[in-house]
């Protein structure tokens, strides 16, 4: 096999079964309360008031942090330092992020776009692949949207609906880090259902209650440190349940405000 192959082999293949945040200090050096250990196929969710470090803790992951950061928090692989050559080799591709601000500044049709990634992806049937990837965006915006157009012409929710479908479908990433997309205009839960059946490490930054109950568990955030981590209960997913049924009642009602029609 040529290096290159081989390379991308290693990345595919490559997957930790777990990532660990050992415990750092706070805004004022106090400790952490302790580790976190991240696992694939589970979604975390991140809370607390702005500026209480969440998107610190997701910048941690993101750096591969090793002490170097104003947390002191160093990321483990597998329970372990990363050394030199391993960080740099990393740096990139350990995750994936999705943010509130993010659009396409590519002249290119959504089609050629996605086919382009397939194809760098090595994904078996590119145009398969990419008719995947465009048909699972087009059931997480509010808009559907024609595989021809520019990627330029997509909105915000278009855009972020489609960096949510290639991201679960087609990249290599093990996780997933996601900093407040409430307002995002996508489907939340599906969107959600879709990164897990990918089997990511999935991390979510947010303030929204549907999204943060969704979560297997939920970082509470306090003066730049995790101050305590709370399980998702029964209960909590019964609340869960009724909390989307209305939310999905809102947005039936505002579907038809929006066209004139009756409430009926
Ligand atoms: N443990 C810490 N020690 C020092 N500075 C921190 C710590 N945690 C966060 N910060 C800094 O505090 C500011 C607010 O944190 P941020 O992560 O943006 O908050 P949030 O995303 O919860 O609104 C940022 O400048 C961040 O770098
Ligand atoms: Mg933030």
């Amino acid at each position: 096999m040529a290096d290159g192959a081989d390379a991308g082999a290693k990345a595919r293949a490559w997957a930790p079964a777990s990532l660990t945040l050992t415990a750092g200090r706070d805004k004022s050096g106090r400790p952490e309360a302790g580790d976190v250990v991240l696992r694939p196929g589970e979604i975390t969710a991140l809370l607390g008031p702005t500026g209480s470090g969440k998107s610190r803790f997701l910048s941690d992951i993101e750096s591969l942090a090793c002490g170097d950061t104003p947390t002191g928090r160093r990321l483990l692989l597998d329970g372990r330092s990363p050394d030199a050559d391993e960080r740099f080799e990393l740096q990139g591709r350990l995750v994936a992020q999705l943010t509130q601000n993010m659009n396409f500044v590519l002249d290119l049709s959504v089609r050629d776009f996605v086919l382009t990634h397939a194809l760098s992806r090595e994904a078996p049937d590119p145009q398969e692949a990419a008719r995947r990837v465009i048909a699972a965006a087009n059931s997480l915006a509010g808009e559907p949207f024609d595989p021809g157009v520019q990627l330029t012409q997509l909105s915000g929710g278009q855009s972020r609906a489609l960096m949510i479908a290639d991201t679960a479908l087609l990249s290599w990433s093990p996780a997933l880090l996601i900093d407040e997309i409430e307002n995002a205009g996508v489907d939340k839960r599906r969107a959600l259902d879709l990164l897990l059946a990918s089997d990511k490490i999935v991390v979510i930054a947010t303030h929204d209650p549907v999204l943060a109950l969704s979560a297997d568990r939920r970082l509470v955030f306090e003066h730049g440190a995790v101050r305590m981590t709370v399980v998702r209960t029964g209960e909590e997913r019964d609340i869960l349940a009724r909390l989307s049924e209305m939310e999905r009642e809102t947005t039936r009602v505002r579907a038809l405000l929006r066209k004139g029609e009756p409430l009926s």
